[in-house]
């Protein structure tokens, strides 16, 4: 029975791919998603490891597109500077037949944290970052993407329809805080376009994928909070905004719901890590005054669905590496 019920599934996943699919390429093309009124976005962070299961328990879940949220690659030293190194670890990393189905047969796009832009915690100073940039964009960004700004590091804006997507770079222009400075995150560019994107006119609504989480009130990691100063902006130009986005988030290697009210506005985060890295484990519990759940222990992704009717309706569903449920809500 057990047996019979994993080739149904394995059978089910193959059978959502389309026949033609050129597995050496990732897919960027949205335009056969624009009209839809219902639109499945999975997402997730945190890639090391040998187990590649995961992938087809995404693609079972026949998503439209997914998000990389970061840390795609962890980077070792004698990688730095060596763009052609750092492409090679991310074509070795993403060469299982179970990844190259996923990355050709649904639209992916990505953004970095600290591991595919330089060492642990790394910020603007890191020295090479041009080449992991190279390295970045001959992977991820082969074919052409509309929305990208050469002012804005790999941040760029994603429309299908009625639906924005942002997707940041909080590595690019970050400035980690220091005796006497408080510290940049994202930059006031950066926070300019966001604002001005979120008000382009007939959006219903919106996504902001960032590398590290936003609402996040404690101290833990590398989160906003660490930039008290630039995150109330961040808090202001999301609530502000004539529509409330969501934020997906990734990097902490346990995966997590954030809710809070800013400026009387209710802000929702979802995290979801790690896809295949290690989980953080019982021992990472920190306060979290936002956190309405949390789960430490297994590999995961999230999958944001999204009603674009009057009012937009959201559910959030948690998955495990077999596509077993972890969680799930409705907004
Ligand atoms: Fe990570």
């Amino acid at each position: 029975m057990r047996l019979a019920m994993v080739f149904i599934y394995f059978a089910l996943a193959w059978h959502s791919l389309p026949a033609h699919a050129d597995t050496s390429k990732i897919v960027t093309e949205i335009s056969g998603l624009e009209g839809r009124e219902t639109l499945k976005i999975a997402f997730g962070s945190c890639i090391s490891g040998q187990d590649q299961s995961i992938w087809s328990a995404i693609l079972a879940e026949r998503p439209d597109l997914m998000i990389f949220l970061g840390d795609n690659v962890y980077l070792g030293e004698a990688e730095f500077g060596n763009a052609t190194a750092i492409y090679n670890r991310y074509k070795g990393q993403f060469s299982s037949p179970s990844v190259r189905r996923l990355l050709s047969s649904i639209p992916t796009f990505s953004i970095w944290s600290d591991h595919d832009f330089g060492p642990d915690n790394s910020d603007s100073s890191f020295a090479h970052s041009k080449a992991s940039r190279d390295a970045f964009d001959r992977f991820w960004r082969s074919s052409k993407l509309p929305g990208t700004s050469p002012g804005l590091g790999i941040a760029h804006s994603i429309r299908i329809g009625e639906l924005l997507i942002l997707l940041t770079d909080d590595r690019t222009y970050r400035l980690n805080p220091a005796s006497g400075r408080a510290g940049v995150l994202f930059g006031q560019e950066q926070l300019d376009w966001i604002q001005r994107q979120l008000s382009a006119p007939g959006l219903k609504a919106a996504v902001i994928a960032s590398a590290g989480q936003i609402l996040n009130g404690g101290r833990s990691g590398e989160s906003a909070s660490l930039f008290p100063a630039e995150r109330e902006k961040v808090l202001d130009v999301l609530s502000m905004s004539p529509i409330t986005p969501v934020i997906l988030s990734g990097d902490k290697h346990y995966l997590q719901i954030l809710e809070r009210k800013h400026s009387g506005k209710r802000l929702l985060e979802f995290t979801s890590s790690p896809l295949t890295a290690w989980p953080a484990g019982k021992g990472a519990r920190a306060e979290e005054p936002f956190s309405t759940a949390t789960i430490y222990s297994q590999h995961n992704f999230g999958l944001l669905t999204i009603k674009l009717g009057s009012p937009v309706r959201y559910s959030i569903k948690f998955l495990d590496k077999n596509g077993g449920e972890l969680l799930s809500r409705r907004y």
